[in-house]
């Protein structure tokens, strides 16, 4: 277990598992930063945590933007801000049925999931090497699980996932990068088709949706293991 106090750049800080994730962060005696897209949602969930901890600095950033990773860290070194561990927890879950897949689909999708999160750990790996970080990324139980309507999510999640584990051995032994790849904690669609959620909820063993707080004690855990890197830890399948 490492000492608590670390500087954490939260990325999808506003999302279902980013918000629990910052919370579950902030609680422990961590300073998180938080990016996301929405400015708006970033500042009322930093004027939450700074009731248990240091308010976290907000940082809106379009991952899908060719120069975003630049932006990103050049505001956090703007703003002198230390950062010793990533989550990543971002992006969004389109649906593109295969039929219709088109080019831009799938640059969109590696863009915001894959390219832009590896240049920012990339930019940021002198930080993480100095401060013997930690990177934990959310990936998908459907990389090897594939389900419908997703190619353009799926490929992306797969890539990041190669991607990571190659920055694992580039940044070993001072940095280590870890991935959590994770069933269903929510369904966009699940409103649209009743039967949908119990079935898809059955594709797991232990036949139901996760919850945040699963998932944000997997990401802590990985954070603090300090003799894993390069692994992908399975949960909810
Ligand atoms: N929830 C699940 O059941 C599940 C299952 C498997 C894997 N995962 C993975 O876990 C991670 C978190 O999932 P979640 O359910 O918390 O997702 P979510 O609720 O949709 O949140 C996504 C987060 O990413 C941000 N984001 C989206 N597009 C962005 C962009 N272009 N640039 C910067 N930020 C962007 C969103 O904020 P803005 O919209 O303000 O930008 C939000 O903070 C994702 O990587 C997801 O693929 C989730």
């Amino acid at each position: 277990m490492r000492a608590s106090g670390r500087n954490v750049l939260v990325m999808g800080a506003t999302g279902r598992l980013g918000v629990a994730i910052a919370r579950a962060l902030t609680t422990r005696g961590d300073r998180v930063h938080l990016t996301a897209r929405s400015e708006e949602r970033l500042l009322d969930l930093s004027a939450e945590l700074a009731k248990c901890g240091e308010k976290p600095q907000t940082i809106p950033v379009d991952l899908s933007k060719p120069n975003a990773p630049e932006c990103l860290v050049d505001e956090l070194r703007g703003r002198n801000l230390a950062v010793d561990d990533v989550v990543l927890a971002c992006g969004p879950f389109p649906r593109t049925p295969f039929g219709t897949l088109v080019r831009s689909d799938l640059e969109n999708a590696l863009t915001v999931h894959a390219v832009a999160p590896l240049l920012i750990v990339q930019l940021l790996a002198s930080d993480l090497t100095n401060a013997q970080g930690a990177v934990v990324a959310l990936t998908d139980a459907g990389v090897t699980r594939p389900f419908p309507n997703h190619v353009a999510y799926l490929t992306a999640k797969g890539a990041v996932q190669s991607g990571l584990r190659a920055l694992a051995e580039e940044l070993a032994p001072d940095v280590r990068v870890n991935m959590v790849a994770l069933g269903i904690v929510s369904d966009p669609e699940a409103d649209s088709d009743p039967l949908r959620t119990h079935r898809l909820a059955t594709r797991s063993r232990l036949g139901r949706f996760g919850t945040p707080e699963e998932v944000t004690h997997v990401v802590l855990s990985l954070l603090d293991s300090t003799w894993a890197t390069g692994e992908i830890w399975g949960i909810g399948r």
